[in-house]
């Protein structure tokens, strides 16, 4: 097996999987989604950008394209023949695919998080999250695997099995090459934050949380897009991003299956935090498919600050 650090940029993603001795199984997973994701581009590039006529399970009208984006990495995860279910932010319920399923894996992703931007071209991204066995209903710190995918002006592939997280990219033969090994947040002030929701729905606590940060010189960036925010943050190597709890939406916006799961793996791996406040994403232990929950994820300090400010404000 390849030692951290020792692998030459540029070496693809199946090839990477391979030599860091990843389950064959779980490679096929990834490597599934990171092929789906090709066509994602294309339907992103060229597609259509009207409405599907349909709603999700929250009752927000559909894109075309996240209807496109879920059937096209939907048909590949079911013809993987390692697949036992899967959930998708798109569709309301879990889809079984193999009763045998101990040995197989569990994927719940979202598509095409933030497809409104693309309205406006700004980036977009998908994110998966992996578990073995037969179910996705699970704490998040039982994941095998995260990734996201993020379709900006170049595509970058991120992703963790518990042993780091990667940045590959994709070149101009559509593949992707390794671009970071172990990326690792730095602590210290975040120098960064990107919070989500109205500041005038915050309760105190946020609204402290928020005013340190300016105070400690942290410039704001938030695009609307969880995807190339969380992706900001990581690669910056150090900031925040929050979706915190509103007056007016006591768990927030955001989808513990599949979004807030895989962020928090994936920046937990990198060294970095996530909490909805009051404790650790990961250990939420979801309900339903359909759970959402405060977040505040990125840098160690900055979550603790958090967390602190939230606290006190009781
Ligand atoms: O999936 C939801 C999403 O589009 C995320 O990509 C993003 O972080 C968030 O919603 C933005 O929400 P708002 O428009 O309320 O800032
Ligand atoms: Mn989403």
């Amino acid at each position: 097996m390849r030692q951290a650090g020792s692998t030459p940029l540029h070496v693809d993603l199946r090839r990477y999987l391979r030599e860091t001795d990843e389950d064959r199984d779980l490679t096929r997973v990834i490597c599934e989604v990171a092929d789906a994701t090709k066509y994602i581009i294309n339907a992103i590039r060229t597609g259509d950008l009207g409405m599907a006529g349909t709603s999700n399970l929250y009752g927000e009208e559909q894109l075309a394209l996240d209807v496109l984006s879920d059937r096209i990495i939907r048909k590949r995860l079911i013809h993987s023949g390692v697949v036992s279910c899967i959930a998708s932010e798109e569709s309301g319920e879990i889809q079984q695919i193999d009763p045998d399923c101990e040995q197989k894996y569990a994927v719940a992703y979202d598509p095409l998080d933030g497809s409104s931007l693309v309205d406006v071209n700004l980036a977009v991204g998908t994110i998966v999250s992996i578990y073995k066995g037969c179910d996705v209903l699970r704490p998040g710190r039982e994941q095998v695997a995260a990734m996201y995918i993020l379709y900006g002006p170049r595509t970058t592939l991120v992703y963790s099995t518990g042993r780091g997280v990667h940045e590959f990219a994709m070149n101009s033969l559509m593949e992707y090459t390794l671009n970071h090994e172990n990326i690792q947040m730095s602590n210290g002030a975040a120098k960064i934050y990107s919070p989500g929701g109205q500041r005038s729905k915050y309760s105190s606590g946020t609204e402290e949380f928020a005013r340190q940060l300016e105070a400690g010189g942290a410039k704001l960036r938030y695009s609307g897009g969880f995807v190339p925010d969380i992706n900001q943050v990581l690669m910056k190597r150090n900031g925040v991003f929050m979706y915190p709890h509103l007056k007016n939406a006591p768990d927030g916006k955001l989808r513990v299956l599949y979004e807030l799961n895989p962020m928090a793996f994936l920046i937990e791996q990198a060294g970095g935090a996530a909490s909805t406040g009051k404790g650790r994403i990961l250990d939420l232990q979801p309900r339903s498919i359909e759970d959402r929950a405060p977040i505040f994820i990125g840098s160690k300090e900055s979550v603790a600050l958090a967390e602190r400010c939230i606290s006190e404000a009781g």
